[in-house]
């Protein structure tokens, strides 16, 4: 377990990316972590069925980031996301997967601290609950 190198799927809206992000996120976390980032026109746009989909083609780990409440581009697609994620927990749990495993983080774009804060502490947590697989 101590070698795991969690598959992280990073959904990032484009609006809200902070600057640089791409960069440090290459340099701080490749050694411990896959990260795949995708890019998005609004977190209001990712389908539940993504999110899934990620898992089920073998991320052990789904972090959405967005805009802050009210900052939205879209006006309220980051609002529609957030409640799609409580969902996508529950439904999460329904199938016997962690739901820590799915998160999601609101930012402006000059929050790159905060988002490589929070994408370690997703990373390491998601190294706590091991690989997932499927049961
Ligand atoms: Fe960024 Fe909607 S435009 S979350």
């Amino acid at each position: 377990m101590n070698n795991f190198k969690p598959n992280v799927v990073i959904f990032r809206c484009n609006f809200c990316s902070p600057i640089g992000a791409e960069h440090a996120m290459a340099s701080k976390l490749k050694d411990n972590s896959r990260l795949k980032l995708i890019g998005i026109t609004c977190t209001g746009r990712i389908d539940p069925t993504f999110v899934l989909d990620a898992f089920a083609k073998g991320a052990d780990g789904v972090l959405i980031a967005g805009c802050s409440p009210g900052d939205c581009h879209y006006i309220s697609g980051n609002y529609k996301a957030g409640r799609n994620v409580m969902l996508l927990k529950k439904t999460l749990s329904q199938l016997g997967i962690e739901s820590e495993r799915l998160r999601a983080e609101w930012l402006a774009t000059s929050e790159t601290p905060k988002f490589l804060s929070s994408l370690n502490e997703f990373v390491n947590e998601v190294i706590k609950l091991g690989p997932l697989t499927a049961s």
